[in-house]
């Protein structure tokens, strides 16, 4: 698959999110982050905002949910118009009915990881999902450094996904940048989330297909 990026909005400017989602619309994906302030120290948008995103923006929006109780709230997502919701496995009571419910509402299923857990217990959830995230910071805020040590995670995940011949696509979140993505990429990550990478960039769109080249270099 053709490397995605997706510029994360939480390093744009939420006063002008629909004119942020047109600066970048040549993206694959817009990136939302939901915070609620238990899950990660911050706190961010909900719903209302997605809702009215999605009706702002032809580029479909990815749902990263950092927060409590996602079973309870990611459905939620689905029906306000998100075509990919995100939980976190950590805060998940039950994942694969969650991942089946997400699917079944007509968006992409995706887990995401923070970057002390490890894969290999969810090595048999994988054919539930759509895509996987693999945190490269801790999550809750943007502009942190990226975490090389989550390289060998993000290989030993892409073996995993080779061995049972899954189509499932495999994000990586955090510090993701022009000095970073060759290393995800080549460690066999496929969609690239970006926040101020892109958006703290003078030219966003051109951001974006930089990158994207990086990426398939
Ligand atoms: C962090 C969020 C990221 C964040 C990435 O918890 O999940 O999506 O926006 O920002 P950068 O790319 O600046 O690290
Ligand atoms: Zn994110």
């Amino acid at each position: 698959m053709a490397a995605q990026i997706n510029p994360s909005i939480l390093s744009a400017d939420f006063a002008r999110l629909a004119d942020e989602a047109e600066a970048v619309a040549g993206a694959d994906w817009l990136h939302v982050d939901v915070m609620d302030n238990h899950f990660v120290p911050n706190l961010t948008l909900g719903l209302p905002v997605v809702e009215s995103l999605a009706r702002a923006t032809d580029t479909p929006l990815d749902c990263h949910l950092m927060i409590d109780a996602p079973d309870r709230w990611a459905p939620q997502y689905v029906e306000a118009g998100a075509g990919s919701v995100t939980f976190h496995v950590e805060a998940a009571a039950a994942p694969v009915r969650l991942a089946r419910e997400i699917r079944a509402k007509g968006a992409r299923a995706s887990m995401a990881l923070k970057p002390a857990t490890p894969i290999e217990p969810y090595e048999d959830l994988l054919p539930e999902l759509d895509m996987l995230l693999i945190m490269t910071v801790e999550p809750g805020f943007g502009g942190q450094a990226f975490l090389d040590i989550m390289l060998p995670k993000i290989r030993r995940t892409r073996e995993l996904i080779r061995k049972h011949g899954l189509e499932l696509w495999l994000q990586v979140d955090g510090g993701v940048s022009a000095s970073t993505i060759e290393r995800c990429a080549d460690a066999g990550a496929d969609v690239f989330v970006a926040g101020s990478a892109v958006y703290g960039a003078s030219d966003p769109a051109e951001a974006v297909r930089a990158l994207r080249t990086q990426a398939e270099a």
